[in-house]
């Protein structure tokens, strides 16, 4: 079985000690891929994960995460062992500049954040990785999907990205069925609307006939 680590979840970008910067995923695509990894045929030997309800008990290592730092300095730190790696989390792409020390009290009318970007952990991931990796990413786009979702594809080096065609009637966050197409080098295949274990099947299917493709 292929090691796969798989990294999930929002990450919490802090404000002062009681606020943050977050965002609306609940992690349960990369729950529903840790749960089914196994009978696909992976090993989950590391689940990396921001904060969210759900963790699952598949995982040989849970890594618990808050920050986009933190939740890189994990992924690096395990990246070698990984035979495929799948990054399903929602990482915040700016943080502010600086965290208060202090919980910041109302004053001004106005109150303005400055925000730096964070480091983008795929794209890294995309340099660092060794010829014999496997490497899935996710997208989400709400206009031109596909040649975006290649781009991104190309841009960061990796083999597959999930993307999500988000619509007023597909948020693609919770539960609900969403509408992904599986897109790599060669092709972009749409798939009917799907819950998200079922989805996690697929994205394993996917990966492994990659590596078929690659020869084992
Ligand atoms: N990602 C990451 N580190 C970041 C931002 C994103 O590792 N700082 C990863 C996500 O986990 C996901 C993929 O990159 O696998 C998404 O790429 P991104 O460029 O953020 O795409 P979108 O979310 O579609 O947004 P945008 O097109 O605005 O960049």
């Amino acid at each position: 079985m292929k090691r796969a680590m798989i990294v999930s979840g929002p990450t919490r970008e802090a404000i002062d000690p009681v606020r943050y910067i977050g965002n609306r995923s609940s992690g349960t695509t990369g729950y529903h891929l840790a749960e089914t990894a196994r009978s696909c045929g992976f090993e989950p030997f590391c689940f990396i994960s921001g904060p969210v309800n759900r963790l699952p008990r598949s995982a040989a290592a849970l890594v618990e995460v808050e920050t986009a730092e933190e939740m890189r300095e994990a992924v690096m730190r395990r990246l070698e062992e990984a035979e495929v790696v799948v990054m399903a989390a929602a990482v915040s792409d700016y943080r502010p500049d600086r965290v208060s020390a202090v919980k910041i009290k109302k004053g001004e009318e106005e109150l303005l954040l400055r925000l730096v970007r964070n480091p983008d952990i795929l794209a890294e991931i995309g340099r660092r990785r060794s010829p014999g990796q496997l490497v899935a990413g996710f997208a989400a786009e709400t206009e031109n999907g596909p040649q975006n979702a290649r781009e991104k594809l190309l841009r960061k080096n990796v083999d597959l990205i999930v993307l999500n065609l988000v619509t007023p009637d597909n948020p693609a966050f919770g539960d609900c069925p969403n509408r992904v197409c599986l897109v790599t080098r060669e092709a972009c295949e749409e798939l009917p609307p799907l819950g998200k274990e079922e989805l996690a099947r697929r994205i394993w299917g996917k990966i492994a006939a990659l590596a078929e493709e690659r020869g084992g």
